[in-house]
């Protein structure tokens, strides 16, 4: 009986651990205008700030939205910024295509739109 209890414990250590190194790649964001609640990629996490900040205001929708959600919802067409509406829309975006977000207030800076395609690129 007490061997099965130390093999359980063990047993328990070892999926932690695993879990602990899978879910390494996955990054918190403390300094998010959403409290930390935005959980992804390193790219998508940055993204998502300036998302978050120049964005949310009017589409407070994608406030829930994951990664993947932008994607199903057909914002964003994986590695192709040039399909992707959610980048095309932005005005000054590097397409030579007219964008017009965010709608009535200056543009993103330019590293800030270099963020939102890093993250697309990355999908
Ligand atoms: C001041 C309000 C406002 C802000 C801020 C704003 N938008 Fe919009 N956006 C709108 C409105 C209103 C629409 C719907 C009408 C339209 O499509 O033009 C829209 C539509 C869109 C669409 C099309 C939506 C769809 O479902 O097809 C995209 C993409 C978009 N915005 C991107 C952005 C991005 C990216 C930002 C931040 C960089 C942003 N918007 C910031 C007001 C805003």
């Amino acid at each position: 009986m007490v061997r099965q209890i130390r093999l359980f414990i063990l047993f328990f250590s070892i999926s932690g651990a695993v879990f602990g190194l899978v879910s390494c790649g996955k990054v918190k964001n403390s300094s998010s205008s959403d409290g930390g609640s935005v959980v992804g990629t390193a790219e998508f996490v940055s993204a998502r700030d300036i998302i978050g900040t120049k964005c949310l205001s009017c589409h407070s929708t994608w406030s829930a939205y994951s990664s993947d959600d932008f994607v199903k919802k057909g914002l964003v067409f994986k590695g192709s910024p040039a399909n992707s509406t959610l980048y095309t829309r932005i005005r000054g975006n590097d397409l030579g295509v007219a964008g017009d977000m965010p709608t009535g207030q200056p543009n993103l800076s330019l590293a800030e739109i270099k963020e939102i395609k890093a993250w697309i690129n990355s999908l």
